[in-house]
Formats: structure tokens, C-alpha cells, sequence
């Protein structure tokens, strides 16, 4: 048994911590909570143990009526890895990290350069084998590396042009809306993203563009790419053949993201999480060399599958392929 250990309970931190307690070779050791509230009190509920950061707030989250196991220190002696789910805080912890000899997996808000590998399972799983550091990437550059690897090996991409239109925040942030505005993020062109997924796809020609909109659902790609061999049933294959990616038709009533999430509800995934890439099967279209489609991301969820293969491949499972169908299994994807 691996045992996890998991600093931060926010939006990721609370879906991989449900997530260890679904694998059979993985034990949840703990979550470190900083702020005494409802989330703190549901994983008392889930008889998650509580640990905090220092004994300051621990005597403030035990006054709230919260049961804390310890410190974090106590945390980090129990794990064999610590899942860092902070709000970009990664790098201010790896000093603490560093000091308790902890393999850590970081997020997708930190730099690539705070891991030796970035990593999106399908993709590169192997760089990640046996390391001390691997960041788990953002959930844009994991769909992107997701269907772009699936794509250039299937077609071969010469160029891709991808625009991400992004949800203002998740559900459960109200400190970022109402808001009433697309806003270019950013403005000066073009964005960061594509750097991103070079960190997974170094070969990749990739353009991006991003905006923002008022959504918390999931993100919408719109994708381009120059393909040596353009044949849109070749794409509908390979990308029906690949782990993770799923296909939504719009006659059957998948006409917007919403109805996308209606679908991960109505199937009863937790939360409603979709931790596939869902891609309208209409929108793959040909026209000369190029081949043109739109995918949607759940941004609360696709990353949570990442992060329990990154566990695997960190503390010892070579088979790519055995973790993300164990992966797979336990979290109720059918590919
Ligand atoms: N949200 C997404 O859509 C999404 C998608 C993919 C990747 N990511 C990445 O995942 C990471 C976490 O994002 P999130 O959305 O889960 O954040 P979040 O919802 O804001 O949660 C952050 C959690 O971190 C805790 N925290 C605060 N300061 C900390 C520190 N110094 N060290 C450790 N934990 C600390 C908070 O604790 P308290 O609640 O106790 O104060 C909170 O539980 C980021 O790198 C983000 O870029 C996010």
C-alpha cells in the first residue's frame, strides 16, 4: 500500500483525496486544512484525519470543534508521498518538502521547473517513474496533450492553432463573479498555454489564444491543426481508440457544455465530475489539410485521474498502461 498524504483540501484536494480511497493499492494518511470550514468539518465526517500546518492553527481549527491528528511534520512521516494542492503555494513548501526527504506531486499552477517531469499520464507516464518532484499538469494542457498526442500520432500535426475559452472560476468560488465580460487572457498574444503543453509535447507546433467567460462548467477548445494526412474518420478512430477522450453528439442533445455535465450527473459520477475530455463527434471536420474540432474540459475533474497514475508511476508501478486501467476501473471510466 502506498500511503498519500495531502496538503491542501480545496477544489483538487478533496477530489484526489476521494480518489486515493478508491484505489486498492493506496491508503489516505491525512489532509492538512488551514481554515475551519464546512470543508474541514465534511472530511471529519468522512473520517478523514486532519493534520495543520502548525500548532497555531491547529488550536484554531480545534476550537472550531475540529479533531486535529497533528502536524503536518506528523503527516509527512506517515506518507510516502504528499500531493501539494495548494493555491500556487508549491513552491514557498518544497523548503518543508525538502527537509522531510517527502516525494511530492505539485499542480499545474506551479512553473514546470519545480519537478524533474511534467506529466499527463497517456502522454509521458514514464518520465515520471521513480522520481522525487513531478508536477501534474493544469487542466488545459491536459486536455489539449490528451487529444493532440492521440491526434499526431494518428495524422500527424504539422501546426496546431488551439483557443481556449475559459470559465471565470469554479462553482464554488464566489469571490471571482458575477462578472459580465469576456475578457482576453491574455491580451497580448499568444498565451502561455502552448508553452504549457510543450513541457509534455516538446516536438508540438502549438499556437494558443485564450478568453474568459462567465461559466463555471468546464472550458471549450476550439482546435486547428495542419495534418499530414487529413482524414476525418482516421481522427474519429484514433480518438475513439484513446484512453480518457470521450465523443458527445450533438443530435443526441450534447449541444452545450452544460449538457455535458448532465451526462457525468445522470451517470452518477461524484460531484458530477467528468475526468474524460468530451469531444463534439460533429465538429471533426477536413477542409484542405486542415482538420477542425471543439472539446470541452471539466476543469474540477480531469486532473484527478492524473494524479493517482503520477502516485504510481512515483513510487514504483512501471506499466503505463496497468495504472491508468486500475485508474480507470476505480473511478467508473469505461476507457
Ligand atoms: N480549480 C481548478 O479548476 C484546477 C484545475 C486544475 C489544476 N488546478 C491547480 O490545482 C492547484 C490547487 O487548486 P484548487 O483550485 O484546488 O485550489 P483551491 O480550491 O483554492 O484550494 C486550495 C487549498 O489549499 C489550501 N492552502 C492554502 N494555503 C496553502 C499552503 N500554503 N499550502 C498548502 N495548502 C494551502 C487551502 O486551505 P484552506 O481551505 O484550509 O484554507 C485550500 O484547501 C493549483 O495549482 C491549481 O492551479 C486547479
Amino acid at each position: 500500500m502506498v500511503r498519500v498524504g495531502i496538503n491542501g483540501y480545496g477544489t483538487i484536494g478533496r477530489r484526489v483525496a476521494d480518489a486515493v480511497r478508491l484505489q486498492p493499492d493506496m491508503e489516505l494518511m491525512g489532509i492538512v486544512k488551514r481554515t475551519p470550514d464546512y470543508r474541514a468539518f465534511l472530511a471529519m465526517q468522512k473520517a478523514i484525519p486532519i493534520f495543520a500546518p502548525d500548532n497555531p492553527t491547529k488550536s484554531k481549527l480545534e476550537s472550531a470543534g475540529i479533531k486535529v491528528e497533528g502536524l503536518l511534520d506528523d503527516l509527512f512521516a506517515r506518507s510516502d508521498i504528499i500531493i501539494d494542492v495548494s493555491p500556487e503555494k508549491g513552491e514557498e513548501n518544497k523548503a518543508v518538502y525538502e527537509k522531510a526527504g517527502a516525494k511530492v506531486i505539485f499542480q499545474g499552477g506551479e512553473e514546470h521547473s519545480i519537478g524533474e517531469a511534467s506529466f499527463v499520464a497517456q502522454c509521458n507516464y514514464d518520465q515520471a517513474v521513480g522520481k522525487r518532484y513531478v508536477r501534474v499538469v493544469s487542466c488545459n494542457t491536459t486536455a489539449l496533450a490528451r487529444v493532440l498526442k492521440t491526434l499526431d500520432d494518428s495524422l500527424g500535426i504539422e501546426k496546431a492553432i488551439a483557443t481556449l475559452v475559459r470559465r471565470a472560476t469554479d462553482p464554488d468560488d464566489s469571490s471571482k463573479g458575477p462578472i459580465d465580460s469576456v475578457v482576453p487572457d491574455p491580451v497580448e498574444l499568444p498565451s502561455h498555454h502552448a508553452d504549457d503543453v510543450k513541457t509534455i509535447l516538446p516536438n508540438l507546433n502549438l499556437t494558443t489564444m485564450a478568453v474568459k467567460v462567465p461559466t463555471t462548467h468546464m472550458h471549450l477548445h476550439a482546435l486547428a491543426m495542419k495534418v499530414k494526412e487529413p482524414d476525418a474518420g482516421k481522427a474519429l478512430s484514433a480518438l475513439l481508440g484513446a484512453p480518457r477522450i470521450l465523443l458527445f453528439e450533438s443530435k443526441k442533445g450534447y449541444k452545450a457544455t452544460s449538457s455535458i455535465i448532465d451526462y457525468a450527473r445522470e451517470i452518477g459520477r461524484p460531484r458530477g465530475d467528468l475526468y474524460e475530455v468530451g469531444v463534439w463527434k460533429e465538429s471533426i471536420k477536413v477542409e484542405d489539410d486542415w482538420l477542425y474540432l471543439l472539446l470541452g474540459v471539466h476543469q474540477e475533474a480531469i486532473v484527478v485521474p492524473e494524479n493517482i497514475d503520477c502516485i504510481r508511476a512515483m513510487t514504483g508501478e512501471a506499466d503505463a498502461s496497468r495504472s491508468i486501467q486500475m485508474t480507470n476501473k476505480t473511478l467508473g471510466m469505461m476507457k
